[in-house]
């Protein structure tokens, strides 16, 4: 199986566990975008029914309503039954990166609102320490310069995230900085000391947000629970 056929996969045992009467969380990325389409075509052909969900970002809503997936203000229907979405990295213990598509900030707050987040991926996400790429940090416009100063004095390397040769701005109107943890530090300390600088909204790291996540491979898919 190459890379899309096992995001199907992963998208595909996680739809096994949404039932009909569910209120659901829809991430965002190319393996959530999957699992919008599966459900789109459960509720087309019945499987599913009465389903009500919640978007964590623009084009996700924009896909789910164009499929005739029901869709509601996340505050309408919270809390959830259950949120699918993808993730950058996962750690043994079920900590995520997550925000590489730049939504980590409604991520988090519909991820936080479910009884249930399932994390599906394939195996390239695992790794065994946190940080393996970049960590993004969503900022507030006015922030973004200075923070982007400090965080290089810290020796974060953070790079502002760009799209068609203009800053990235978030669902929310924010920017992304995209940062480095050294080597040497442990991910929840690095984001300890980043939250505590006025002008960081949120950042990518999940730390304990995912109940659960489906993990497909060339060998098959796995669950991992917390
Ligand atoms: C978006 C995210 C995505 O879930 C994450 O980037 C994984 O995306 P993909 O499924 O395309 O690999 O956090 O903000």
């Amino acid at each position: 199986m190459d890379a899309h056929e096992l995001k199907i996969e992963a998208a595909r045992v996680a739809l096994g566990e949404v039932r009909s009467g569910m209120t659901l969380g829809l991430g965002t990325g190319t393996t959530s975008v999957e699992f919008v389409k599966l459900l789109g075509a459960a509720l087309r052909d019945r499987t599913l029914r009465d389903i009500r969900c919640t978007c964590t970002s623009n084009s996700t809503e924009e896909l789910a309503r164009s499929l005739g997936v029901p869709l509601f203000e996340l505050a309408e229907i919270a809390p959830l039954d259950l949120a699918v979405d993808g993730a950058d990295e996962i750690d043994a213990r079920l900590r995520l990166i997550k925000g590489r598509g730049g939504a980590l900030l409604r991520e988090k707050i519909v991820e936080q609102q479910a009884k249930r987040f399932i994390v599906i991926a394939d195996e390239t996400k695992i790794v065994e320490k946190l940080g393996a790429g970049t960590l993004p940090i969503e900022v507030t416009p006015f922030a973004r310069e200075v923070l982007e100063r400090r965080f290089t004095e810290l020796g974060f390397a953070p790079v502002m995230r760009m799209r068609d040769g203009a800053p990235r701005v978030t669902d929310e109107g924010n920017r992304i900085l995209d940062v480095r943890v050294p080597g040497d530090r442990d991910i929840a300390e690095v984001v300890a000391s980043i939250r505590e600088h006025a002008g960081v909204v949120e950042t990518g790291f999940f730390s304990n947000e995912a109940t659960e996540a489906i993990i497909a491979s060339a060998n098959g898919v796995r669950r991992m629970t917390r």
